[in-house]
């Protein structure tokens, strides 16, 4: 088989040429994105040297880890998964530009801090959920983050809903509305897969930023692309994918390199 993939660690001069002119001349890119668009607006990634993962293990963001320490769990998704005062960053700025320009079908995030909207992309799928509100597992009672906050400044049982009686206790408590590992989601059903499927059928290219592409079912979104269909990765760590078929790999920050991209777009 012939290997068509281009890794790069200095911004070879032939790959930026390349991902440029497909970028150009695409009308349905499928974007996948993870932690590493959001460190440039100060937001921690999970796996990097100084990433939520270094504070903790894995396991403090798992739904077992929830049920049985919830003062705990909500105490470190607010000070590390809750970032309402950053700001979108360039990164976020090019993507919502090109869904204007007709160039990006949708966006499928990983994150949960809601950037992509805010900078003005219109088709996102929040794949792993948003920190932004918190439902009663019980009654479906939605809160807002700062409405928790508050209660956790107040209560002492602040994680449990007082809008229902169940015979559980477990079954009453108020879960952020992000995917935890262990858990589920809006999109984890048959209809919710079958749309992003469909959406990478479609795809004239697929480009990831900023994901280790390591947590699925997310990171086999990009197999499910056509044969023959390009795949770049804007990511300064490696992917499994990095050594894939028509793959072009640009191990650099997002925020620069989509620059770069987008002032030979438009010059
Ligand atoms: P990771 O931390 O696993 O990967 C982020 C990637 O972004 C790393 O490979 C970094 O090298 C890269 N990166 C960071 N800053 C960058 C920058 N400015 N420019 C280019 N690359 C940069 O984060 P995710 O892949 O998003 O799920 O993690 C996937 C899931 O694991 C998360 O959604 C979360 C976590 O557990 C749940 O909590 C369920
Ligand atoms: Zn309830």
């Amino acid at each position: 088989m012939k290997k068509k993939s281009g890794v790069i660690s200095n911004m070879s001069a032939n790959t930026m040429d390349t991902c440029t002119n497909l970028i150009r001349n695409a009308k349905k890119i499928v974007v996948l994105t993870g932690a590493g668009i959001s460190t440039e607006s100060g937001i921690k990634d999970f796996r990097s040297k100084t990433g939520i993962y270094s504070l903790a293990p894995e396991y403090i963001l798992s739904l077992d880890y929830f049920y049985q320490h919830p003062k705990e769990f909500y105490q470190f998704a607010i000070e590390n998964l809750y970032h309402p005062e950053a700001v979108p960053n360039k990164g976020h700025e090019i993507l919502a530009k090109w869904e204007q320009e007709g160039k990006v079908a949708t966006i499928i995030t990983q994150n949960i801090d809601g950037l992509h909207q805010r900078a003005g992309s219109k088709n996102v799928i929040e794949f792993h959920g948003t920190m932004k509100t918190a439902t009663c597992l019980n009654c479906g009672k939605n809160y807002s983050t700062d409405e928790m906050l508050s209660r956790m400044e107040t209560m002492e049982d602040f994680y449990i809903c007082n809008n229902c009686i169940a015979n559980n206790k477990l079954e009453q408590y108020i879960k952020p509305d992000v995917v935890l590992f262990g858990d589920t989601g809006t999109w984890f059903s048959m209809a919710g897969i079958q749309t992003i499927l469909r959406y990478m059928q479609e795809a004239d290219f697929v480009l990831v930023l900023g994901t280790s592409l390591l947590v699925a079912p997310f990171s086999t979104f990009p197999q499910y692309r056509r044969q023959g269909v390009p795949l770049i990765i804007i990511n300064k760590g490696e992917t499994p994918y990095d050594f894939g078929q028509d793959t072009y790999v640009i191990h650099e920050s997002i925020g620069k390199t989509m620059e770069e991209i987008n002032n030979q777009l438009h010059p």
